[in-house]
């Protein structure tokens, strides 16, 4: 029995290896300082704008974002776009009504469209599929310590093209150091690829992780109200702790008086 539960146990660890060592074997993940890092981080609302604003200019030519509804782009802790502005950007896009099967201009409740290009990876969750496996050994430790998570590798894979590429049965593949060998995705951003309309001027590094900084609020739009919750749990918890310590106190005084005494 224990045999057993070992080997599927190895097994289980083997296989959970093996897209870690797809995605991260050797790549160079550089350690951005993000806003929404640390016990108090919150994510910065002019950087998920200008992020969304790359994603739709760039990223969505291929990608898609099904998981996220246009109207949570309203959220105060995320985005934070004014509901007619969330209205007239959901309208840019094209869905399929679930209902007659036909295209119409997307609004609050609709969701972003999937992919565009059959091979291109669905957004929705990549900040999350791509946290861990960072540091020795791919233990994730970097990511603990030194918060690095999937926002650093999606910044670093858009800036870490190397330049060479090779060609492979038909397909062109673009070396890429965050990913550790060949892609299939080009490299995309440039200098001045889209323009910011706060002024920020929109160099590859800018582009990269404000793309990167919305992506990791589509995968984790919680994330600050998580914090602040943990920040309550944890003040509730000493009170009731110190509470708990002078009530045991006093229940227990006159009991070590009597011992004293005696
Ligand atoms: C011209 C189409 C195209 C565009 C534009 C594009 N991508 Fe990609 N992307 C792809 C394809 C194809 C893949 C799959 C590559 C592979 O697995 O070989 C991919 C893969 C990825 C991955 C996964 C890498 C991994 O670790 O597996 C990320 C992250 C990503 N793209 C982010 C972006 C972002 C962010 C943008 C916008 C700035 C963007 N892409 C623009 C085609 C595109």
């Amino acid at each position: 029995m224990i045999r057993k539960l070992a080997l599927s146990a190895l097994a289980a660890l083997t296989l959970g290896g093996a897209p870690a060592l797809a995605a991260g074997n050797g790549g160079h993940v550089h350690d951005y300082a993000f806003s929404f890092e640390g016990p108090f981080g919150t994510y910065d609302r002019a950087q998920l704008q200008r992020g969304l604003q790359v994603y739709t200019e760039v990223c969505s030519a291929c990608h898609g974002l099904q998981l996220v509804a246009f109207r949570s782009l309203t959220a105060e802790t995320g985005p934070g776009l004014d509901a007619d502005t969330m209205r007239a950007f959901a309208a840019q896009w094209e869905v399929r009504d679930p209902e007659t099967g036909e295209y119409r201009a997307a609004g609050g409740p609709d969701h972003f469209p999937g992919p565009q290009l059959e091979t291109a990876p669905d957004l929705s969750l990549m900040a999350k599929a791509r946290a861990g496996f960072h540091g020795p050994y791919g233990l994730g430790l970097n990511q603990l310590i030194r918060g690095m998570g999937g926002a650093e590798y999606i910044a670093s894979f858009l800036t870490g093209f190397t330049g060479e590429e090779i060609e492979q049965g038909g397909t062109i593949f673009y070396e890429n150091s965050a990913f550790g060998g060949n892609v299939s995705m080009n490299p995309v951003l440039f200098e001045g690829l889209v323009e910011y309309s706060d002024g920020t001027p929109a160099t590859e590094e800018q582009m990269a992780q404000d793309v990167a900084a919305f992506l990791m609020w589509a995968a984790e739009p919680k994330l600050t109200e998580r914090k602040m919750w943990g920040f309550v749990g944890v003040i509730f918890l000493t009170m009731l702790a110190s509470l708990l310590y002078l009530t045991n106190k006093r229940l227990w005084a006159p009991v070590k008086a009597e011992a004293k005494k005696g």
